[in-house]
């Protein structure tokens, strides 16, 4: 899909890839191998103990950015892309719903002090792995013209509200997962609904195994100043009704 779509970065969110539970080592490397620039986490980072160690010299993974001072791994990674060209990519987690972390709003501007957007790196990405939308708007209209794109993950659910935002910023508040849809956010049915039934702890949840649909955003992003020009959904496969970038 990077070559079909000739995309010149490509960022994932891999905090559920490995059987839904965190991302492995080695399953890191099978991403970056396949043409990812660099992969995002959130709430689910440390559920493989094994990507602590690795995170610490793989750059290109990266944690949110308000964990606690001291976390290991960082909370953004400048990507240089084979022509020269730089992005800098970052992750913060909200709050809403949430583990009750550093505030993302105050350490995301703490970041983007240091750059600037179409002059010392070409593109912004910021993933921000969180609950709510409005937690997920009021971000996206506070940084909206100081990124290439704020994109929402942690619901596993597609909105329809990709665009690019007044100031130049494309925005979607949640890209969805790549997954089965026919499950309970990427788990099996049966297992998820008895907890809501049941109230009570069951077997160890599993991924649903059916058929995937790739979920994504694609953006083109003016290299002059860094802003977003066309923000368009990507729906591959599974049972979502498909969509391509034109
Ligand atoms: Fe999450």
């Amino acid at each position: 899909m990077r070559a079909e779509l000739a995309a010149d970065l490509v960022v994932i969110n891999g905090e559920n890839a490995s059987h839904g539970f965190g991302l492995s080592p080695d399953m890191a490397e099978a991403f970056l191998g396949a043409g990812a620039d660099a992969i995002t986490l959130g709430n689910h980072a440390w559920d493989r103990k094994e990507l602590i160690p690795y995170i610490a010299q793989q750059p290109r993974v990266v944690r949110p950015l308000n964990f606690p001072p001291g976390t290991p791994g960082a909370g953004s990674v400048v990507v240089t892309l084979a022509d020269g060209r730089q992005a800098l990519v970052l992750n913060a987690m909200g709050r809403l719903f949430m583990d009750p972390l550093d505030c993302p709003f105050r350490g995301t501007a703490e970041l983007l002090s240091r750059y600037k957007l179409g002059a010392s790196v070409q593109a912004i990405v910021a993933d921000f792995h969180a609950e709510a939308t409005s937690e997920k708007l009021a971000y996206a209209h506070s940084f909206d013209g100081t990124m290439s794109l704020i994109v929402g993950t942690h619901t596993h659910v597609p909105t329809a509200d990709h665009q690019v935002l007044p100031g130049g910023t494309a925005y979607q508040s949640d890209a969805g997962m790549c997954g089965d849809y026919d499950s309970v956010i990427g788990m099996g049915k049966e297992g998820s609904a008895a907890r809501f039934w049941r109230k009570m702890p069951g077997e160890r949840m599993a991924p649903a195994d059916g058929p995937a649909t790739l979920c994504g955003l694609f953006v083109v992003t003016d290299d002059t100043t860094g802003l977003a020009l066309r923000a368009e959904p990507v729906r591959v496969g599974g049972r979502l009704s498909a969509a391509l970038p034109v």
